[in-house]
């Protein structure tokens, strides 16, 4: 029998409870279509960290790098440790090193969801760069705490990093509605913005059956919610990608729906699942998060994994679930009568 090796990080928050649920389908899926899952969970979290000091051992990325995957909850527990400590000593780590430049995150609504746009058709890509530019943590701060203090942040942009990025945005345009719309900010942002759209221009020269638009995130952020039904993949750096895709998440009805997926070349190490939440310290531990960003993203390891059939099967338990009513507003339902629904609907 074929088995996949899987590291799980269920993190802080409500990123162990949907990590729990995804388990639980993904091992329903396991069983129906054949394979099996090996898996290995690392307690790395916020109060790992307060227990040792780090947020992973110092041995953790070459710990990770032996598996065919990684499934991640979500990190972050502001109370008791710095943001800026949490994500930089795990999440933002784990994603540079195994250089998962590629973040993609499905939007779209499913059935039985309203959203708040209600009757416009949304269906959209994001490709997100997940590597460098906002988030390259270059800088620093001088002067600290008096009147002349500075704090720099500079955003660093590669040829290669934005070369990588659109080509992936390109194929993945090619098998979608083939029309690509590349974010920026280059009215404002004369270097690395302009940059980008010189890479965007030549490279649309390679994929003539591919339309392209340019558009600046302020007006673009106007467009997913005016006319959504215009645009199919989407493009953006690093920090831009990360705000469009929490406007994505809310346009299909909540956090608690966006999957994504974070996908390097395989060779260097593992790729990395996880929703587009956080750990939502405000709802934690009271069996009301949505799990279905987090099984989403599953069925996306699944897929990445080589196992489409049970991929599928994943996404279609997920639709009949919503269609049925089940899981489609907050509080309607909880964690685990969602969860059990899908493993219902998986059910041979
Ligand atoms: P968040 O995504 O955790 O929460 C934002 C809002 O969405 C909250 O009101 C929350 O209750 C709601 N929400 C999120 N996921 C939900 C779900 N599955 N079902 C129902 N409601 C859901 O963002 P935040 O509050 O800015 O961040 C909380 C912590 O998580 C911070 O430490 C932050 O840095 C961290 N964070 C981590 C990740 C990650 O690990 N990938 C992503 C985003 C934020
Ligand atoms: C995300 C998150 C992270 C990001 C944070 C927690 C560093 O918001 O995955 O969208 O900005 O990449
Ligand atoms: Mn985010």
């Amino acid at each position: 029998m074929k088995t996949h090796k899987l590291a799980l990080i269920p993190g802080d928050g409500i990123g162990v409870d949907v990590t729990d649920a995804t388990m639980q389908v993904l091992n329903a899926t396991a069983n129906r279509f054949g394979f099996a899952l090996a898996c290995e969970t690392f307690p790395w979290s916020c109060e790992y960290y307060l227990k040792h000091g780090a947020m992973m051992p110092e041995e953790g990325i070459e710990t990770l790098r032996n598996f065919d995957a990684i499934y991640l909850g979500a990190v972050g527990w502001p109370a008791s440790v710095p943001d800026a400590v949490s994500l930089h000593g795990l999440l933002l780590p784990i994603r540079k090193a195994f250089n998962l430049y590629a973040n993609i995150r499905p939007h779209r609504l499913l059935p039985g969801v309203e959203g708040p746009l209600k009757s416009q058709g949304f269906d959209i890509l994001c490709i997100r760069e997940n590597t460098e530019g906002e988030y390259s943590g270059a800088g620093g701060r001088v002067h600290q705490g008096q009147d002349n203090e500075v704090a720099v942040e500079t955003s660093v942009f590669t040829r290669r990093g934005i070369e990588r990025i659109l080509r992936f945005a390109f194929e993945q345009a090619r098998g979608r509605r083939k029309h690509l719309t590349s974010v920026t900010k280059s009215n404002a942002q004369k270097y690395s913005m302009v940059f980008w759209d010189e890479i965007t221009r030549e490279l649309a020269r390679e994929y003539p059956d591919v339309t392209v638009a340019h558009m600046h995130i302020d007006a673009m952020a106007a467009k997913m919610v005016m006319a959504p039904d215009e645009l199919d993949v989407v493009v953006a750096s690093n920090l831009f990608g990360d705000i469009l895709t929490d406007l994505g998440a809310a346009i299909q009805g909540g956090l608690g729906f966006a999957a994504s997926a974070n996908i390097g070349p395989d060779r260097l190490g593992p790729s990395m699942f996880e929703p587009v939440h956080g750990s939502a310290p405000d709802i934690a531990g009271k069996d009301i998060a949505n799990p279905i960003a987090a099984i989403w993203s599953g069925a996306m390891m699944l897929e990445h994994l080589g196992e489409s059939q049970a991929a599928a099967a994943v996404l279609k338990a997920i639709e009949t679930t919503t269609a049925k009513g089940i899981g489609i507003r907050p509080g309607s339902h909880s964690t685990n009568e969602i969860t059990a629904a899908i493993v219902a609907e998986l059910g041979d």
